[in-house]
């Protein structure tokens, strides 16, 4: 079989071949890396047994069917519940304080056990070493994410709850087949199930595969979609249906109708009008060029309320820092819209 690294693409092909995968598909895949997108186009040409670019040009022309293929291999969904389950700790920490509830007084247990941990363990402790590391550097440019939060107006408007006026919006972009906007629906259904005067919210998902939010809609995982997800979690939101192979874990049906689904290219925009007080980009900045990353990054800011939160993925950040967005917690990788210029 022949390998990636014996195919070449030279630049004027390069070029006709993102050209045309525009006009068909609509999407602008100068805003992505390019060793990113070689690298499809490249594993497409083997699976279709193209030597020559000039070939797999004419493969997409003809063959619709190659195009829909070349976006399904192109569209990386790979996610899980309550990935890099800290963040979804910390992201409830600042629900229950701006609430000013005590934690003591609610179950909300999202560590998993050790015994879950332990079967990815390897791979798992490679990413936190790595993280313990950067965080191990004196970091005395950023502020405590609690002090700074505690100012925030986002706080007030916890307090003002409930009312449609002070509905808490929260974004995933981009939610692939669905566990991150699940996870943060489980999140605050229980929260919401325990605490009263628990305020309205609205939990957007979009992504641009349209297999991806089908099956996010169908709400049927694997368990491999689950190896980072507390029993506590598991028991509460999910059944466990038999099939031919065991079983897979379907997802309680009301956290379905919490969730507005979009199938969207977000590099064109977003299609809701609303604000929100927390967006979850988690690993797609990966995927773009640097370029393209600010103007990308201008539309998620837009979207941001005043002192909104974002949360990217942790093995990102935001290079540009004259823009609004400002680091609070580099561990967490958790920034803040703010105007002001005492961050
Ligand atoms: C690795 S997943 C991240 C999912 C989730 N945020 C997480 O952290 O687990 C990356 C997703 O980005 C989506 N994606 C890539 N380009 C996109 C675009 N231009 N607009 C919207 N979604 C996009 C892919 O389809 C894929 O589902």
């Amino acid at each position: 079989m022949k390998l990636i690294e014996s195919i070449h693409i030279d630049s004027i092909s390069y070029r006709k071949l993102i050209k045309l995968l525009r006009i068909k598909t609509g999407l602008n895949f100068e805003y992505y890396n390019k060793p990113f997108i070689e690298k499809r186009i490249k594993a497409r040409m083997i699976r279709v047994k193209c030597d020559d670019p000039e070939d797999y040009l004419k493969e997409i022309s003809s063959k619709e069917e190659e195009v829909k293929k070349f976006i399904d291999g192109f569209t990386i969904n790979y996610t899980f519940f309550f990935r890099d389950y800290d963040i979804f700790e910390t992201f409830q920490d600042i629900m229950v304080q701006g609430l000013d509830v005590s934690k003591k007084d609610i179950e909300c247990d999202i560590k998993p056990d050790p015994s879950k941990l332990a079967r990815f363990r390897t791979k798992a402790n490679a990413a936190k070493s790595s993280m313990k590391n950067r965080q191990a550097k004196p970091d005395n440019y950023y502020m405590d994410l609690f002090v700074f939060l505690n100012r925030l107006a986002f706080y007030k408007k916890l307090k003002l709850a409930p009312s449609e006026k002070n509905c808490i919006n929260i974004w995933s972009c981009p939610c692939a087949t669905g566990e991150e906007p699940y996870s943060i629906a489980m999140v605050m259904d229980n929260l919401k199930s325990q605490i009263s005067r628990f305020p309205k919210y609205r939990i957007v998902a979009s992504d641009i595969a349209h297999e991806a939010i089908v099956k996010a809609k169908v709400g049927i995982y694997t368990d491999d979609a689950m190896k980072e997800i507390s029993d506590y979690y598991e028991n509460k939101y999910f059944t466990k249906q038999k099939t031919h192979f065991g079983h897979n874990n379907a997802i309680n049906s009301k956290l379905k109708g919490d969730i507005e689904w979009i199938e969207e290219d977000v590099t064109q925009g977003h299609k809701r009008p609303y604000k929100y007080d927390i967006i979850f980009c988690r690993y797609l900045l990966i995927y773009f060029n640097r370029e393209n990353r600010a103007k990308f990054l201008k539309i998620i800011e837009d979207r941001l309320v005043e002192n909104g939160i974002l949360i990217l993925g942790k093995t990102e950040t935001l290079l540009d820092r004259k823009s609004s967005l400002k680091l609070i917690d580099s561990r967490n990788r958790i920034y803040i819209k703010s105007s002001s210029n005492i961050l």
